[in-house]
């Protein structure tokens, strides 16, 4: 029996269809990269925005007509829409075998059980695919900050620290297996708090142990960022120079209405400190355009911002109307024309300043860890510490290595250049 998994939005997901596929493997199922060939096909879905809905509802759309010549497909809808769109989902959508919210992740194993084949314990496969390079690694699940806009708090939960126990001995298996870096998740990594241990003690529980070399971490939060992580990121050296810091928007009164709990002026403070006590860090950001009430001069405060800040990369999202959530029920909403218009002025600024960052890589050779190889196209796609996609010409597998690359050309969210 094989089964594919679509994995929609975050690393969150990226995270439970791991453990998902793990469950299956270990169930006697093979993964296969083509749904077309599967016996049981699940999207594990996300809601953060409508665009990332419609896209599982047009999936679900295709897995139908599969399903009409093929009737003992099983089709499986998990994630954060089938948390709070469950009943949607299933009368939309009658053909769907089973629906399984995010918060319910757990009961993912008793779910599945009654479509899968009856198995001794003595045909369970072991975990036969390769070694990936690196690991994300939930630290944190939920959230509790209800920024306005947002879906998350209401499809994931309250925020809920893990056992940094449980958090270890998973560093400690993946190191084991070879992964090479580590990436820890969270919606708010920097409130980690767990038995009196918070996140600069967990990055420093975690860079003591064996093997370990590197380290990266998101999301944070400007509210949370304490000084001590920021000096600890500073001294500790298996920690990646990347900082994903979402500032959302540059004006102050927007900043009020999302809920997001500083003003532009705290995070300028906050970003330059950073910047100063880590000279060769990387700061990337989120905004979202078009939040209701944006005016022409709140969007110039964020225009304003991105160029003063000069962010490493920038990721722009136009505002998406989430149901049950406070700024569904704002007024002054901003039509899509003008978001559009803003989204397209914002995009490409930020473009040239990103591109303009890289360039000072330019003939510089530099550390990255080999993260895929295309043995056909024979081209190997890689990642600095600052956390740039880096590619180059080589002639061997180099994944899972550290090697040096000398940057011949740069591009706003990627370089490439030539293995030393
Ligand atoms: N917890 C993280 C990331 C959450 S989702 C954080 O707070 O930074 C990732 C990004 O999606 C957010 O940073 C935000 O920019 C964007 N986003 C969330 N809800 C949105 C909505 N309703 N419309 C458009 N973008 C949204
Ligand atoms: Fe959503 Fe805000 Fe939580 Fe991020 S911090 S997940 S934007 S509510
Ligand atoms: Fe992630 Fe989307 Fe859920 S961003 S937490 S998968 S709503």
């Amino acid at each position: 029996m094989k089964f594919y998994i679509e994995t929609l939005g975050c690393q969150m997901n990226v995270n439970d269809s791991d453990k998902m596929a793990e469950f299956l493997v270990a169930n006697g199922l093979t993964r296969c990269d083509d749904y077309a060939d599967a016996d049981m096909v699940i999207v594990n879905t996300c809601s953060v925005r409508f665009s990332a809905e419609h896209k599982a509802y047009s999936l679900l759309g295709r897995w139908k007509e599969i399903k009409d010549n093929k009737p003992n497909l099983v089709i499986g809808v998990t994630g954060c829409m089938a948390q709070y769109a469950a009943k949607e989902i299933k009368t939309r959508c009658k053909y769907v075998d089973f629906v399984l919210g995010a918060k319910d992740f757990e009961k993912f194993s008793k779910t599945v059980k009654r479509f899968l084949p009856k198995t001794n314990s003595s045909s369970l496969h072991p975990f036969t695919h390769s070694p990936d390079v690196f690991k994300y690694i939930t630290i944190m699940r939920g959230c509790s900050n209800f920024c306005s806009y947002c879906i998350v708090p209401y499809v994931r939960g309250p925020e809920q620290s893990i056992d940094y126990n449980i958090i270890l001995d998973e560093v400690k298996k993946a190191v084991n297996d070879g992964i090479k870096e580590i990436i820890l998740l969270g919606q708010n990594v920097n409130s980690y708090s767990y038995n009196g241990v918070n996140f600069t003690g967990l990055l420093q529980k975690i860079s003591a142990l064996d093997n370990v070399t590197r380290i990266r971490f998101m999301t944070n939060h400007p509210k949370d960022l304490s000084d001590e992580l920021i000096e600890e990121i500073a001294v500790n050296k298996k920690i990646c120079r990347h900082i994903h810091l979402p500032l959302q928007s540059g004006s102050n009164d927007i900043l009020k209405a999302m809920n997001r709990k500083y003003t532009y002026e705290q995070y300028e403070t906050l970003y330059n400190k950073i910047k100063n006590k880590i000279p060769d860090i990387n700061i990337t950001s989120d905004i979202i355009i078009g939040f209701p009430g944006e005016t022409d001069k709140d969007f110039e405060a964020t225009f304003n911002a991105s160029r003063k800040l000069q962010f490493g990369g920038l990721f722009i999202f136009k505002y998406s109307v989430r149901p049950n959530t406070p700024a569904a029920k704002m007024g002054n909403k901003v039509p899509l024309e003008i978001i559009k218009k803003r989204h397209t002025l914002l995009l490409e600024d930020s473009n040239i300043i990103s591109k303009k960052i890289n360039e000072k890589y330019i003939d510089n050779t530099i550390e990255v860890l080999v993260e895929r190889y295309n043995a056909e196209t024979k081209t190997a796609e890689a990642r600095n510490s600052q956390n740039i996609k880096v590619f180059f010409d080589s002639d061997k597998d180099l994944t899972g290595q550290v090697v040096n690359v000398k940057i011949t050309k740069v591009l706003p969210n990627s370089m490439s250049g030539k293995l030393q």
